[in-house]
């Protein structure tokens, strides 16, 4: 039997397990009851509240936007829907950058105000302080490297990172650090595959990747990419499953065209 048909509820140790026995980690994100409630029934291992919200709930540009309060709302209606997965929580931009004390205080309102499992934070040594602080309170933690889409604005460019090697040596450093801070799993996220097979074999902890390739211990979506609903979004590491795009605009024309035609709602449809 597989570690995920085991268990009752997915906890971060069973992510642990999972690597052990080779068991490949599948996480989605999710922002609402309705879409949480099906990726759990549909086996899913990990649902992340992204703050990828910000992009595809509020239709800003980046993540840099979403707030405290906007990501505690999601994380309470993903954690209305979910029975077996673990809940990770994307602590947003601003609110553990710089003061521990400001990130504690965030990362326990998640917790508590969301019922949410664990939260996860972009960077390495540069927020180490306030890692080691959430940890030490009994949060547990993922860690996000590579492209940390919340610091666009330093980037330039959403292209792969870690190309060169001060990079890419800085990421394996950084990883070992969030590691021995007590991260329990790590997302890596648009670099070199065999950086990020060099990494994942070097912790004991899982990676999850996003365009990292297919050594990594788990993968990662953005559910919207990879349902098409998203249907401008396609870069590289994307396999879109569906095109949801297309199934729905289908049923909206054929709504609108049944209620233009008095077809909807025929007498069998009526009281
Ligand atoms: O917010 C998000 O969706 C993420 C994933 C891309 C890993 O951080």
């Amino acid at each position: 039997m597989s570690v995920h048909a085991e268990v009752k509820k997915v906890t971060t140790h069973t992510l642990l397990r999972m690597k052990q026995a080779g068991e490949k980690i599948a996480m989605l994100t999710a922002y609402d009851y309705s879409f949480a409630t099906l990726l759990d029934e549909a086996g899913i291992d990990v649902l992340l509240v992204g703050d990828s919200a910000s992009n595809v709930m509020a239709g800003n540009e980046t993540t840099v936007p979403i707030t405290l309060e906007h990501m505690i709302y999601h994380a309470q209606c993903v954690v209305k829907g979910v029975n077996k997965a673990l809940v990770v929580v994307d602590m947003p931009f601003g609110t553990y950058q710089g003061n521990s004390d400001v990130a504690l205080a965030s990362a326990i309102r998640i917790m508590k105000e969301t019922g949410g499992h664990s939260v996860k934070m972009e960077g390495g040594e540069e927020i180490l302080d306030s890692i080691q602080k959430i940890v030490k309170a009994g949060i547990p933690v993922m860690g996000h490297l590579g492209l940390t889409p919340q610091s666009i604005y330093k980037f330039g460019t959403y292209t792969v990172r870690a190309k060169e090697i001060a990079e890419a040596e800085k990421l394996k450093a950084d990883a070992l650090l969030l590691q021995e801070a007590g991260c329990f799993a790590l997302v890596l996220e648009k670099i070199p595959a065999a950086l990020a097979k060099e990494v994942s074999e070097s912790l004991h902890i899982p990676t999850i990747g996003i365009g990292a390739g297919k050594d990594c211990d788990g993968q990662v979506l953005v559910m919207h990419d990879m349902l098409g609903i998203n249907h401008h979004f396609k870069p590289r590491f994307l396999r879109q499953y569906a095109n949801l795009h297309i199934v729905i605009t289908q049923a909206v024309q054929q709504y609108v065209a049944d209620v233009r035609a008095v077809d909807f709602p025929n007498d069998s449809e009526a009281y």
